[in-house]
């Protein structure tokens, strides 16, 4: 789909961090942009006043999401597994239940989840992970194993979706479009740092390229040295 066809887009968890740096680059390219976010988390998008629509609720609701992506050619979901209430998997299902057929989906994650089981990923990084799981279950704060859930079911439709796959995050300044590879392990992606700013960038920038449709991407930051190393 080209830009001049990508005109209303929805942006699910526009309220957080990654969320807020998509509004804005999709307001610097002219799109119309329906925000939804917990009703507590209005107030975050004060700053887009007038600019957005918002529509508040539990993104995993399938009324709230039906309601915010009706007419939007694109969807962008920031999938995120917090609480234990298959937050990301329901979020995920109301997107694939009701964005229009043929609609752009394109959905936030870590570089845990793998497509197709051929990510090789560190002893650290494996442990890191699970621990995290671990603990963070405990607490009852997040269930990671949902947001694997969630991702399942993507790839498993047949809509026009992508799955972004962030590495480690920072704050700062862009440094441009990241770079991509469809592996973790694969040298390119070795620094695992992308600034966040940037990874809404690619988000924003996939509703756009097609090469992109049914794959899922894992970024690094395109000024880091793996990515350098391997221009
Ligand atoms: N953080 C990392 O290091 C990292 C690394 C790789 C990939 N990622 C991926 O990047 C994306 C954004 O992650 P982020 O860490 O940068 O966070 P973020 O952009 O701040 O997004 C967090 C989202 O979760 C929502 N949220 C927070 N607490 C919640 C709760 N208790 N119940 C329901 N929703 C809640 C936030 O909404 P409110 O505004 O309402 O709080 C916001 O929409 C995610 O898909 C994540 O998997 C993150």
């Amino acid at each position: 789909m080209g830009t001049d066809r990508m005109k209303k887009i929805c942006i699910v968890g526009a309220s957080g961090k990654l969320g807020q740096y998509m509004v804005r680059h999709a307001l610097e390219r002219g799109y119309e942009v329906v925000g939804v976010c917990r009703e507590s988390s209005v107030p975050k998008l004060a700053a887009f006043e007038g600019r957005i629509t918002v529509v508040p609720g539990p993104t995993n609701d399938p009324e709230v999401i039906r309601k915010a992506v009706a007419g939007c050619d694109g969807v962008l979901t920031v999938l995120a597994p917090w609480g234990v209430r298959q937050y990301s998997s329901g979020t995920a299902q109301a997107v694939l239940d009701h964005a229009r057929p043929g609609a752009r989906l394109v959905f936030s994650c870590g570089w845990h989840i793998t497509r197709d089981g051929k990510d090789k990923y560190s002893r650290l990084f494996t442990a890191g992970v699970r621990i995290a799981a671990v603990l963070a279950k405990l607490v009852r704060a997040a269930e990671i194993d949902d947001q694997v859930e969630a991702c399942r079911r993507i790839f498993a439709s047949d809509t026009r979706w992508t799955v972004v796959r962030g590495s480690s995050l920072e704050e700062g300044e862009s440094q441009g479009l990241p770079v991509w590879s469809r592996h973790v392990g694969d040298p390119v992606l070795a620094s695992n740092l992308t600034r966040r700013v940037d990874f809404a960038l690619f988000m924003v920038e996939a509703l756009t390229d097609d090469t992109l449709v049914q794959e899922a991407p894992a970024i690094v930051g395109r000024r880091t040295p793996s990515a350098v190393a391997h221009a």
